[in-house]
């Protein structure tokens, strides 16, 4: 096994933005349902606490988590309570749950409090410390919550890639340059994070202002955005609730799902 992060052929890719509701889970998701399909060994880490993905993945989530502190929680307790290195990696390897043959680390409610528990430098080392287990894989996909705190650092700190969704909103435009400065901010630590790009999310070609929004994106970003757009189809749910892309969930809009989903392993060298 490899055991330095310079030889390792594993991309860490987290999507990231700290506005809510732009579609972080839902790519993070069908990003890992895509690779998978492509044949990249490919695992999912749930560092949401409000675990949306762990959910869709889960649908008994609940009965789950009454059987006691499992993923995140228990990832991050272990931390609070600084266990070795190697007793961390081996607690990740026992927290990855394979659901229809998905692998992922789950997270649940309960991580919330640890993670304000987590000193800053708990925070940069949280998923870092782990790095033995996600070479274990190809791809390794971070989804995480619309908030600055340890979760967000940590990833940004573990990470190779970053994607920012966004959408066509006035708001996201403004948001994007504290977003861009966090990234800024955690390559300080982790100077080997890239920018993967930031994609355009529920792209409607009637959506208004689309015309204006899309050309100042454009001016600003250029290259750092993805040439595909990610379109707004309610194929995306049944994709995710069905755990598999398939033409008939997204009917006409199944080529440019497609075609997102390519560019995001192209663009972080997965294919
Ligand atoms: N491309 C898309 N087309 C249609 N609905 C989408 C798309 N992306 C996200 N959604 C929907 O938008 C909502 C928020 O998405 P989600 O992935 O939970 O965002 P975030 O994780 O950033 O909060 C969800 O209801 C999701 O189904
Ligand atoms: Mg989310």
């Amino acid at each position: 096994m490899k055991s330095t992060p310079e030889i390792s052929d594993t991309v860490i890719l987290t999507f990231c933005n700290n506005k809510g509701g732009v579609g972080k889970t839902s790519l993070a998701i069908l990003t890992v349902l895509y690779a998978l399909k492509r044949n990249v060994r490919t695992l999912l880490i749930d560092l949401d606490p409000q675990g949306n993905a762990t959910r869709a993945l889960l649908p008994d989530a609940v009965s789950f988590e009454q059987e006691g502190f499992f993923g995140i929680p228990q990832l991050a307790r272990l931390v609070l309570d600084r266990v070795p290195t190697e007793d961390l990696i081996r607690a990740f390897r026992e927290n990855i749950v394979v659901a229809d043959g998905i692998p992922f680390v789950p997270n649940d409610i309960r991580s919330a409090i640890m993670e304000k528990e987590l000193n800053s430098l708990e925070a940069v080392l949280f998923l870092r410390k782990m790095r033995g287990a996600l070479e274990d894989y190809r791809l390794v996909v971070v989804d995480t919550p619309p908030h600055l705190g340890g979760f967000l650092w940590s990833a940004l700190c573990a990470s190779t890639h970053v994607i920012i969704p966004v959408d066509l909103h006035f708001f996201s435009f403004w948001g994007l340059r504290n977003v861009l400065q966090t990234i800024e901010d955690a390559r300080a630590v982790n100077p080997e994070l890239k920018l993967a790009g930031i994609l355009i999310n529920r792209y409607r070609k009637r959506l208004r202002n689309a015309h204006e929004y899309l050309a100042r994106y454009e001016e600003t970003f250029g290259p750092k955005l993805l040439k595909n757009r990610m379109p707004d189809a309610a194929g995306v749910e049944v994709c995710i609730r069905r755990r598999d892309i398939r033409q008939s969930y997204l009917g006409k809009l199944y080529e440019r799902t497609m075609r997102v989903l390519q560019e995001i392993l192209e663009r972080t060298g997965v294919l």
